[in-house]
C-alpha cells in the first residue's frame, strides 16, 4: 500500500487552543506511527533534492531530527544537528529567536559543516519561521552553501517564508 498527497493530509491532527488559546497545532504523531505515511513523508520530502548533491541535511531538535536522520540516509549525505542551548560539547555557534510561542536559542558545532558544503535544511513544520532563520544564520556563519529548505508541513497564514529569503522553501502540506 502506498499512500497519494491527497490522504498523507488526514495523518495530521489538528488540536485547538494547543499549548495557548487561539493556536491550532498540527500533530504529526499520527502519521509518525504509521508505516507507510512515514515513508510517503520522508520520500516527498527528500524528491526534489534527489539530485541536488546534497553534502549534509541540518535540522533542530526535536522534531527536526526525525525527519532530518532518514533525509540524510536517502539522499547519501551526512546529518548536523542543531541544538539548544547546553547539549553540544565542542566550540558553538549560537543564534537566539523569536518562537510562536516564546523565545529559544539555537546552536551548532562550529566545525559541523565545512565552508562550502552543501547543506538540506529539514523540519517538521515551518511556522513563524523563526527557527529555520536561526538555522539559516547558524549555517552561514559555518559558510556552508544553503541548497534549500524542506519542510513536511507550511502553516502559510503565519509568513515565515519571508524570514527565509532568498532561499527556497519546498513543503508536502500546505495550510491556509
Ligand atoms: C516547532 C517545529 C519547528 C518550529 C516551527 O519546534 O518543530 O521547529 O516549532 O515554528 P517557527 O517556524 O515559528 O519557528 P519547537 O520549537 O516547538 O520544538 P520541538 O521540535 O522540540 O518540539
Ligand atoms: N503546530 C505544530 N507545531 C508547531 C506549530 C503548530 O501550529 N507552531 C510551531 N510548531
Amino acid at each position: 500500500k502506498t499512500i497519494a498527497m491527497t490522504d498523507l493530509r488526514s495523518y495530521v491532527r489538528d488540536i485547538p487552543d494547543y499549548p495557548k488559546p487561539g493556536i491550532l497545532f498540527r500533530d504529526i504523531t499520527p502519521l509518525l506511527a504509521d508505516p507507510q505515511a512515514l515513508t510517503a513523508a520522508v520520500d516527498a520530502m527528500a524528491e526534489p533534492f534527489l539530485d541536488s548533491d546534497i553534502d549534509v541535511v541540518a535540522a533542530a531538535e526535536a522534531r527536526g531530527f526525525i525527519f532530518g536522520t532518514p533525509l540524510a540516509m536517502r539522499l547519501n549525505a551526512g546529518f548536523v544537528p542543531i541544538r539548544k542551548p547546553g547539549k553540544l560539547p565542542f566550540d558553538l555557534h549560537s543564534f537566539a529567536y523569536q518562537l510562536e510561542y516564546g523565545t529559544d536559542e539555537l546552536q551548532i558545532h562550529v566545525d559541523g559543516i565545512k565552508p562550502g558544503q552543501r547543506v538540506l535544511i529539514v523540519d517538521d513544520l515551518l511556522a513563524t519561521g523563526g527557527t529555520v532563520e536561526a538555522c539559516l544564520r547558524l549555517l552561514e556563519k559555518c559558510e556552508a552553501k544553503i541548497v534549500g529548505c524542506s519542510f513536511l508541513i507550511h502553516l502559510e497564514a503565519l509568513g515565515g517564508e519571508a524570514r527565509m529569503e532568498p532561499y527556497d522553501v519546498h513543503s508536502v502540506l500546505k495550510y491556509g
